[in-house]
This record gives structure tokens, sequence and C-alpha cells, in this order.
């Protein structure tokens, strides 16, 4: 008989949950203004907001706590720091930042500048924010499956090849500092890029004469589903694939919260020493000294040792098919999710779950709030809350796609809480007829609302 698979580590700490009952849920949700970003954390019971900075160091990472060199300048800890970067990454320099956001702010100073466009697969929030900033332009070339939940399409995240070539001759290659590539794709469901596409990609960026950046918060992941995905690198390492990926990249940034396997900190790594130079007048006036950026020596080397073990194969094929497997629960249960399954999160579908509730009331808030109030399950809405008012009209802007997301921390929970939240779900489906309205917005704040918005019953 086979052996059922188990985690690749054991508990060597424990952190409580406490349990609270559903009319106790219902009471805080409704003094919380409906928004879950509101919510202490102890009246969560799985906590499913974001996979970033969630993560459980092991017992190597936290020996690196006690050894970090908290050195202003030359600290020991960011030497490991960089000897990582250089021997997973391939890359020469290295920009430490206090996370992914300010990677972006140091490294878009440097090369985005008013009427530009950035051209990529969907950018991630605060990529594109930063581009937007900047007055420049983010403008979204990934496939158009990546937009029909139903479709299957075994990397959703890859780029429109043709839209790109389109974009490019539109706009001309001057006004387009880079093209970026998110591996994977967060924004439409942690979906992977292809490496046949990434080297697509950089073959046509090459022939404009336009360097590709990568935002690589989730590249090992990605690099699990080219390795099994994509048949003609079956037999290939993680690190030879992650390695493949990099090769005609001209700079990385890295929100090190996810795939670092740490709870804070980022980087940009290059090979270019004029555009590190560059950078570093950035790192200083909006992180810190070159040789710790936003980071704690303490926090760098911990960092170091979660690059080593987010690209091991026994730790990633855990990783993601825990995602699967709650997927997998999910789905039994009715739900209609982003399919194929992605890395990190599981993203349900709340224009086919809740198709009665106008896209004007946020569905994916309600069905995030019905989590809440089921099961103590806490999730992220993705959808027309999050897509916020037209920065010309004001009007609000309907999501594309409306979706609530559940991320999975890693190492951190078990099967038996994926179990609980499937569960959990199945109820909120059960009642999903009797939910008759959504919500209304009492207070907002001028951007970036859904953080801290007040909602109220749209029948109150
Ligand atoms: N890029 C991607 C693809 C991300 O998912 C994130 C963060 C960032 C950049 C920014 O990094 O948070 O370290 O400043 N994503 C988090 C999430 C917030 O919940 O998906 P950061």
């Amino acid at each position: 008989m086979k052996l059922p698979a188990i985690p690749p580590y054991k508990t060597k700490v424990v952190e409580p949950v406490y349990f609270r009952s559903k009319a106790e849920r219902m009471q805080k949700i409704k003094e919380v203004n409906y928004n879950l970003f509101n919510l202490h954390s102890d009246w969560v019971i799985v906590d499913l907001m974001t996979d970033s900075g969630t993560s459980a160091m092991s017992e190597q990472q936290w020996a690196e706590i006690m050894l970090g060199d908290e050195s202003y300048a030359g600290s020991e800890s960011y030497f490991k720091l960089k000897r990582a970067v250089q021997d997973i990454l391939g890359f020469e320099y290295l920009a430490p930042t206090h996370q992914g956001r300010a990677a972006e702010n140091i490294l878009f100073s440097a090369t985005v500048k008013e009427g530009d466009v950035v051209p990529g697969n969907a950018h991630f929030d605060t990529t594109k924010g930063h581009i937007e900033f900047r007055k420049a332009q983010a403008i979204d070339c990934t496939i158009a499956a990546a937009y029909d939940t139903t479709e299957y399409h075994p990397f959703k995240g890859n780029i429109d090849l043709e839209k790109l070539e389109r974009i490019i001759q539109q706009y001309g290659a001057e006004r387009i500092p880079f093209i970026n590539i998110t591996v994977t794709c967060n924004t439409v469901g942690g979906q992977p890029v292809s490496l046949q596409n990434i080297q697509d990609t950089c073959a046509i960026a090459k022939r404009n004469g336009i360097p590709v950046y990568m935002d690589i918060a989730r590249y090992a992941e990605n690099a699990y589903f080219i390795k099994t995905r994509e048949e003609d690198y079956k037999d290939w390492s993680i690190r030879d694939i992650t390695k493949a990926m990099f090769k005609d990249v001209e700079v990385v940034w890295m929100s090190a919260k996810k795939d670092g396997l740490v709870n804070i900190g980022g980087f940009v790594a290059l090979n270019n020493p004029d555009l590190y130079e560059k950078l570093g007048q950035f790192t200083i006036i909006y992180e810190g000294f070159l040789t710790y950026g936003g980071m704690s020596g303490r926090a760098m080397g911990a960092l170091a040792v979660g690059l080593y073990e987010g690209v091991e194969f026994y730790y990633l094929d855990d990783r993601v098919k825990q995602v699967q497997y709650l997927g997998e629960q999910l789905k039994k249960h009715g739900i209609p999710i982003q399919e194929p399954i992605g890395g990190h999160a599981l993203y349900i579908d709340a224009k086919r779950m809740l198709p009665h509730i106008p896209q004007s009331q946020f569905p994916a808030q309600l069905l995030g709030v019905e989590a809440y109030i089921e099961g103590g399950v806490r999730g992220v809405e993705v959808g027309t809350l999050l897509a916020d008012r037209d920065p010309i009209t004001g009007k609000d802007r309907m999501a594309e796609i409306e979706l609530l997301r559940l991320a999975i921390p890693r190492r951190v929970y078990s099967k038996a809480h994926m179990d609980y939240v499937a569960a959990t779900m199945g109820r909120v489906a059960a009642k999903s007829q009797d939910l008759k309205t959504g919500f209304k917005i009492k207070k907002q704040a001028k951007m970036l609302r859904h953080f801290t918005v007040e909602l109220e019953m749209y029948d109150s």
C-alpha cells in the first residue's frame, strides 16, 4: 500500500487560536463596518487574508536570527544574503529593501518617468500604483484566458505576445523603460507563466531593445508549475528552471515575504553596475545604507536561508499540493473557483456563486463576510472594492472578475484546517440563495479604499 504524503516538516513552536461563537462574530463584523482588515487577528480562526509575511520560519532561520550582524555598514548578514542571491538567482548586485513595494519604489525611481508605458502580465496593485504615481501607464497584456475562470489553460499568467507587439508598435520602444513579467501572476489567481512564454517575451523585448524586469515574489512556485506542467522541463531541477527563467532578464525584484519564507523583507537584484549605482541613491534616501536597505541583519540572515528552503522540491510539492487540496475540497462543495488552481491561493468566483447580487453591491466582499461569520475564516476581496474608482471620472470601476481570495500561508496550517475552510465555504454556498443584498459604502478614502472602507448592508 502506498503511504500517504505528509508535510516535510514537524512543529516545534505553536500559536494559539481563539474560538468565538457565530453570534459573537456577527456582532464583531458589524462593529468593524464589514471590513475584514479591521478585525483584530485573535478574532480570526483560519487567517487566509494573505500568504505574504505569514510563513512559519524553520529552525535554521531562527538560528540566523540569533546570528544576525546588526552593523550599520558591511554586515556579515548582508553578505550571506548576497551570496544566496548570487547562487540561487544568478545576480551580482543586491539592494535590500523593507518589502516588495519598497523595491518597486527604488527601482522605478531610477527607471520610470512621466509618459512612460510599462506593458506586462497583470501588474500587482503596488506595482501599478508605483508606475501610475510617476504619471506613467501600466498596460495589462495577460492572455484573455486568464479572465475566464472556467477556461483551462496551464499557464494563465502568460503574456499575450501579439498584444505586447502591438503595444510596442503603438507607443514606440523609447517610451517603454522595461517589460514587466510577474511570476506567478497574483492578480489573475497566482497563475504561472511558462518558460516558453518568458523566452518569447524576452526575444520580443530584445528585438526592440527593451529590457525585461521580473517581479519574482513567487518565482519558486512558478518554477514548480513549469516542472510539473511544461513537458520539456519535467526532469529539470527547480534551481535549473529558475536559472533558465532569469537568463535574459535584466533586473528582478522580490517581495521576500512570499517565496523567501520570511516575515518581512525584499530586494532588487541585477547585474548592471551602472543601474545598481543609480538605484543606490534611492536606496539611501528611501530605505537605508546599501548593505541593509530596509532590513535588519537578522532578517537578511533568515532570508538567506529561506531562499534555499524555498526552492527545495519537497517543500514546494507539499506547498502547492496543499493549495490544490483545498481547491479540490471547495469544488466538492460546489464552490466555483478560478481553474486551474494557482500556486498560493484559491480564488472564488463571486459572480458565479452569487449571480443575483449586483457588482455595485460588492458580492465578493459579501462572500468574505459570510465566510467570517460562518467559520471565522478570513479571506480578502479582489473585486470591485479593490478596483476602486476611476481616477479621472471618479466613478466606480467594475472589476473584470469578482473574486474572494483565500491565500494559504506557508508551513502554517494543516490538512484539518483546509477541511475546516472547505466546510465553512460549503455552509456559505448552502445559504447563498438566502443572501439577498450586498453592501453600500458608508465612508471611503480617496485612494486604496479597500483597506479602510466602512460598509453597511445595502438594505439597512
Ligand atoms: N508583487 C507581487 C506579485 C505581490 O503579490 C506583492 C504583494 C508585491 C509585489 C508587493 O510586495 O507586500 O512586500 O510590499 N502581495 C501581497 C498579497 C500584499 O497579499 O498578495 P510587499
